[in-house]
C-alpha cells in the first residue's frame, strides 16, 4: 500500500491507501473520490479519469503516451501536467503522490 493524495477543485485533500499494480483511477474509483468518473473502465476511451500530477510527481509518473495525449484533447480544461489517471500504474515509487481532480470532466 502507498499513499496517494487527491486533491479536489476547491483544495480539499482526500488521501487514500492505494494498492500497488492498479492504476491511480482503479484506486480512486475504490476509495469514492469524487471527480473521477471513469467511464470507459481504464480503456483510453473517455478521458473522464483526468487529474493534474503534482509538479513534483512529473518525473516520477512520466509522459503520457500518444494515444493518452490524443484522448486528452477531449478532456476539461487541459495543462502540462494533465494526464489521464488510468495510464498512471501505482507503483512503491510513487507513495506520496499527489494529483489534482479538475473542477469537472470532459
Ligand atoms: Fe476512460 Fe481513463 S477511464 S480514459
Amino acid at each position: 500500500m502507498v499513499k496517494i493524495n487527491f486533491i479536489n477543485h476547491k483544495g480539499e485533500t482526500q488521501t487514500v491507501n492505494a494498492e500497488v499494480g492498479p492504476t491511480v483511477m482503479e484506486n480512486a474509483i475504490r476509495n469514492a473520490v469524487p471527480g473521477i468518473l471513469a467511464e470507459c473502465g481504464g480503456a483510453c476511451a473517455c478521458a473522464t479519469c483526468h487529474v493534474y500530477v503534482d509538479e513534483a510527481w512529473k518525473g516520477k509518473t512520466g509522459d503520457p503516451s500518444p494515444m493518452e495525449e490524443d484522448m486528452l484533447d477531449f478532456a476539461f480544461d487541459v495543462r502540462p501536467t494533465s494526464r489521464l489517471s488510468c495510464q498512471i500504474k501505482v507503483s512503491e515509487e510513487l507513495d506520496g503522490l499527489t494529483v489534482t481532480v479538475p473542477e469537472r470532466q470532459a
